[in-house]
């Protein structure tokens, strides 16, 4: 809860900043004395928008920064823009050269001031920097830019628009400490389900994970978009959640099910939607977790679905689930070989399953055997970035 209070709050602050851009914008497009001859009026808060618009919490701080410092300097049309870090182990960004001026310098003009107020001496002379100005951007460091252009000292407009950078730097610096932390939370969120899937049902040890790398290689081969193969990655890690609602003895029951047995597994698809529910950030994935038992023919469960009425990361997790099920070794029989697994699906193709998916399967056949044999990844980092830069 406090972190989402502290997201609102920079989001907030991120909101007044760009109103009051756009209001120096206003002012500035009614003074029609520009001394930015070479350049097209009103273009230095083109740029700044193109930077808050950059502000996003996904961001790397590192490119925002480069940007920012680039960005600043082209609209200045001064000779160097610097990011100065206040934590000295951190590299500087420097935008442009200056003659004989390298980072120990510009970190001086940034820090000179402060020394002052401690009664230490003013930065050491340095005969190529004519003029400068500096902005705070908090706790995070300085922003230094130096020698406009044509000689002259920087106007009070441009000294504003420093402050303004380092207020975006400041901004985005704090949105990436919460992005790393909310991320962070979802990755464990995602973790801490997994394993109790995995616990829960000791013979699919690893099971949501294969079919998760699967279900993003099939998607790969049908050519959908990559924010997709994001989604059904997780959602192949998430799929059967809702086994942690049923009963160890009918899960793992080696004789055949009853009638009353077979319903509770079946459950296990609107269970998991029930514990997902709430992750609001993994919201889109639940008709994945719901329908991936329905059938392409329309005798699946929970809803009986058909055809295309069945969403497509359904379709594609009940051809990874299939394929990876049908090659592990489960309580009641054991593993299926290759030639046996590819007959049962030629079989059910266009009637368990989409006919375009089993094809795709077909097509990246060595692959998926290659992903059904390897170990964990690294994929979910990627996939949870995904999930937190919706909106
Ligand atoms: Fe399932």
């Amino acid at each position: 809860m406090q972190v989402q209070h502290q997201a609102n709050s920079v989001m907030a602050a991120v909101s007044e900043l760009t109103a009051h851009v756009e209001e120096v914008d206003d002012r500035d497009r009614d003074n029609t004395n520009h001394n930015n001859h070479d350049r097209e009026p009103g273009s230095e808060h083109v740029a700044i928008r193109r930077l808050i618009r950059r502000l996003r919490i996904s961001e790397p701080p590192t490119r925002f920064r480069e940007l920012a410092a680039n960005v600043l300097r082209a609209s200045l049309g001064a000779q160097a823009v610097v990011w100065i870090p206040r934590d000295q182990g951190e590299p500087p960004i420097i935008a442009g050269r200056v003659e004989g001026v390298d980072w120990i310098d510009y970190r001086e003009l940034a820090t000179a001031g402060a020394r002052d107020a401690a009664g230490s001496v003013a930065p050491v002379p340095m005969p190529t920097v004519k003029e400068y100005a500096r902005a705070s951007a908090g706790h995070a460091g300085w922003v230094v830019a130096v020698n406009p252009p044509g000689g002259r000292a920087f106007l009070p407009a441009e000294v504003e628009r420093i402050h303004y950078v380092a207020s975006l730097i400041g901004t985005q610096l704090a949105n990436s400490g919460i992005y790393a932390e909310l991320k962070g939370l979802l990755f464990g969120v995602i973790r801490a389900l997994t394993a109790a899937i995995d616990a829960k049902d000791p013979y699919t040890s690893g099971h949501s994970e294969r079919v998760a790398r699967i279900a993003v290689r099939l998607a790969e081969e049908l050519e959908l978009p990559a924010p997709q193969h994001a989604d059904l990655y997780v959602a192949g890690l998430l799929h059967d959640v809702g086994k942690i609602g049923v009963d160890d003895e009918v899960l793992n029951k080696q004789s055949p099910l009853s009638a009353d047995e077979y319903q509770k597994i079946q459950a296990h698809v609107e269970i998991g939607v029930r514990i997902l529910r709430d992750l609001k950030k993994l919201n889109h994935i639940l008709p994945g977790v719901r329908h991936h038992h329905e059938s392409y023919d329309g005798t699946g469960y929970p809803d009986r679905l058909s055809g295309d009425a069945i969403p497509v990361e359904a379709r594609i997790l009940a051809v990874a689930d299939s394929f990876d099920a049908m090659s592990s070794n489960r309580p009641y029989r054991r593993r299926l070989g290759l030639n046996q697994i590819d007959q049962i699906f030629h079989e059910g193709r266009g009637r368990q399953w989409d006919p375009r998916i089993v094809d795709a399967l077909f097509a990246c056949r060595a692959d998926v055997e290659a992903i059904r044999q390897k170990g964990l990844g690294e994929s979910l980092i990627g996939a949870v970035d995904a999930a937190l830069g919706r909106g």
